[in-house]
């Protein structure tokens, strides 16, 4: 049912656009992503954090429900289950409960067994058909709770961990997760081009969050195909439902039910996606 990353990214790297990689944290943020992602015939990565999968109850609960959702609202574009920043064993457990595509993060690792790790998971995830996604040089701000700076990604560490036969590769040129601070000094395309010269690999934006959308569509044109957008759910999510509460809504007739009360958070992610999917360019190409 769920696809592998490769033939949607190798698609997008050719046509010069990306894929987005959406997280989704429970139903309302799910229906919101699919539906979007189908009225616009968009390539999806769907894609679910450990801690997410652990929210929602597990990964078997998180593959059940998204795999139940595409057939109930007859999804037809190719959607990538994908775990987001996975330990080795969490990688492990996503396979096993119906993950099409992993990413581990052994970027906080020494190399050498960030390399030995990754390599062992390219082995798994060729014998289960999924897609593996690996990082080094650590991507800033808050990963899982662990706040960190950007760092650039050494091009001779990218071209190693790309021979494995990995299927992309987040490296680090000055993006981070979460909010930008307003002293950020931007992408640095420079390293991006320094790792396209020497690593042969699809590349992934990680923090796609609030990066200005021009300096966007330029990593797009240097060869980025998927970009990760997590953070902007969450506060479209949260400014939507602090709108309809403020205004009193909530307290009105039966505004108080879940499915009144969570009806605008949920427009602004269908909205939001909407808008991720013009400006990566993947519209209409699935
Ligand atoms: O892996 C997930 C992404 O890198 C999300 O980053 O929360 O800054 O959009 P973001
Ligand atoms: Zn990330």
């Amino acid at each position: 049912k769920f696809v592998p990353m490769d033939e949607m990214l190798n698609a997008a790297k050719n046509g010069g656009y990306a894929i987005g990689h959406f997280n989704t944290n429970n139903m309302e943020w799910t229906k919101a992503i699919l539906t979007a992602s189908q009225q616009d015939l968009s390539p999806l990565i769907m894609s679910v954090s450990e801690g997410a999968a652990k929210y929602m109850g597990g990964f078997r609960t998180a593959t059940a429900l998204i795999e139940a959702m595409m057939e109930d609202l007859q999804i037809t574009i190719p959607v990538a289950l994908h775990l987001d920043h996975g330990s080795y064993e969490g990688g492990i457990k996503a396979l096993e409960a119906g993950f099409s595509s992993i990413m581990f993060d052994g970027s906080h690792l020494p190399f050498e067994e960030n390399m030995k790790r990754t390599a062992e998971l390219v082995e798994l995830t060729r014998k289960k058909g999924a897609s593996l996604e690996a990082e080094v040089g650590a991507i800033g701000g808050e990963e899982d709770g662990m706040a960190s700076a950007g760092e650039i990604a050494s091009p001779e560490e990218c071209k190693q961990i790309a021979a494995l036969g990995i299927t992309a590769l987040a490296a680090g040129i000055g993006n981070i997760h979460g909010i930008y601070p307003a002293n950020w000094k931007g992408l640095n395309f420079d390293a991006l081009a320094a790792i396209k010269a020497v690593a042969d690999i699809l590349l992934v934006l990680h923090g796609g969050s609030g990066i200005p959308e021009d300096q966007v569509k330029k990593a797009i044109s240097l060869g980025v195909s998927k970009v990760n957008v997590n953070t902007e759910f969450q506060v479209v999510f949260a400014k939507a439902t602090r709108k309809y509460i403020e205004a009193g809504k909530d307290l009105e007739g039966k505004g108080f039910d879940p499915r009144k009360l969570l009806k605008p958070g949920y427009e602004a992610i269908v909205q939001e996606v909407h808008a991720k999917i013009a400006l990566f360019g993947s519209a209409n190409k699935a």
